[in-house]
């Protein structure tokens, strides 16, 4: 009920969260977002028309446009995926990432500070702001264990020092504010409308076009994959029955190695459309390293199971085959893409740069 703000709704997660929102919930929904490279119209036009869905040019980052977003919208709600997401340019280049996730983040925090003292205190109460964040802001694993909420931060990334320096703020103000405030990390999340960049999408589009598929380091490097359904189901879940101030892991306990997980979406890609060369594995190439990589990420989802009763009802193997499904599908929605001018070439390598 009331209004749900999705920021950061054009990219990946947050479209699929919008869909699942308008569908299952009776919520109006607007999506907030700058369209950055990685936010994409096309994948929110099957909800253009709905009477409860509006879209929203906005960027978390300039506050005068947050404030407006609160002030016309009056939300009942707020959930932040607006974020620069890939570990790779934020090696290249981490501005854009300490911008929109540390001060974009600080913007939709204070704002949310400054409208609550607008609402009675039924409203107030009943507010809740949601972040979304990952669980690269603990850094790396060994060959064992798993992220639990208690896990102290420890991230190796541009990109997962600013998602820390947002997580960080979220905390600060729940315990400052009282502003209440849900934080989320995820692992890995794969599924349809994923920008090409990401290692599934792009092992996915090169294994189509007969190019070369490009294994970081070893291959042995460990993600916990989850469908990015399961994740936005857990997410509706916690904005409903989440605690104020606390914090959920989001997981699908479903480690693979990164050589694993391209040797599936290759002999997935023989199996729906065979290439005339023969199997796609032919194609995978071992390449220098990602500067400072984490080993192993692994998340303990036990408390979003246990409080919330959340299960992801995807497998890896079905959830991947769906994933694959639909890029084959929906050839014209990355196809565009590349033509807006998208290059799938190897970046954040800091070839000859490196102060190592
Ligand atoms: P994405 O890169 O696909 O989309 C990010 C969206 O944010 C884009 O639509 C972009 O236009 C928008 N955006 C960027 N800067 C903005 C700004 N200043 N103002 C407004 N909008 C802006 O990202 P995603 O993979 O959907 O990730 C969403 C969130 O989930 C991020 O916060 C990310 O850290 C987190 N997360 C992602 C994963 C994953 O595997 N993809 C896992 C865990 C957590
Ligand atoms: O763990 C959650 C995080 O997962 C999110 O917070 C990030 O936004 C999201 O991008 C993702 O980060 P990763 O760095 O794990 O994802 P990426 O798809 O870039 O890489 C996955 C693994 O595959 C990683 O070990 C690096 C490797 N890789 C990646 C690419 C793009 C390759 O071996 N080759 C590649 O070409």
């Amino acid at each position: 009920m009331g209004t749900l703000i999705v920021t950061g709704g054009a990219g990946f997660i947050g479209a699929n969260f919008a869909r699942l929102a308008l569908a299952e919930t009776s919520s109006r929904v607007v999506v907030a977002d700058a369209l950055t490279y990685a936010g994409n119209l096309e994948s929110l036009s099957e909800l253009e028309g709905h009477p409860r869905y509006l879209f929203v040019k906005a960027d978390i980052a300039d506050r005068e446009a947050v404030r407006a977003l609160y002030r016309e919208h009056r939300p009942s709600a707020v959930i932040n995926f607006a974020a620069e997401t890939h570990v790779d340019r934020s090696i290249d280049d981490p501005s854009a990432f300490v911008r929109t996730n540390v001060l974009g983040s600080f913007e939709l925090l204070d704002g949310a500070r400054h409208y609550l003292a607008t609402l009675e205190p039924r409203a107030r109460q009943g507010f809740r702001l949601l972040h979304v964040s990952t669980d690269e802001v603990y850094g790396t694993l060994g060959a064992t264990g798993a992220f639990s909420e208690q896990t102290p931060y420890a991230p190796n990334s541009p990109y997962a020092a600013s998602k820390a320096g947002a997580d960080h703020l979220v905390r600060a103000y729940h315990e400052t504010y009282g502003l209440p405030v849900l934080l989320t990390n995820c692992s890995n999340n794969y599924g349809p409308y994923q920008f090409p960049e990401k290692l599934i999408p792009l092992m996915l589009l090169n294994a189509l076009e007969g190019k070369p598929l490009p294994i970081y380091g070893d291959g042995l490097n460990v993600r916990d994959w989850l469908y990015v359904e399961d994740h936005a189901r857990a997410l509706a879940l916690v904005l409903e029955r989440g605690g104020a101030g606390e914090t959920y892991h989001i997981g699908g306990r479903n480690e693979r190695t990164n050589i694993e997980v391209v040797r599936a979406v290759c002999a997935l890609l023989d199996e729906m459309r065979p290439a005339p060369g023969g199997a796609r594995e032919r194609q995978i190439g071992f390449v220098a390293d990602r500067p400072g990589h984490d080993r192993r990420y692994a998340i303990d989802p036990s408390k979003i199971e246990r409080e919330l009763g959340w299960r992801p009802a995807e497998t890896f193997e079905s959830a991947l085959a769906k994933t694959v499904r639909w890029y084959l599908d929906h050839e014209d929605w990355w196809r565009n893409i590349l033509a807006r001018g998208y290059k799938p070439v190897r970046i954040g390598e800091l070839k000859g740069r490196s102060p190592r």
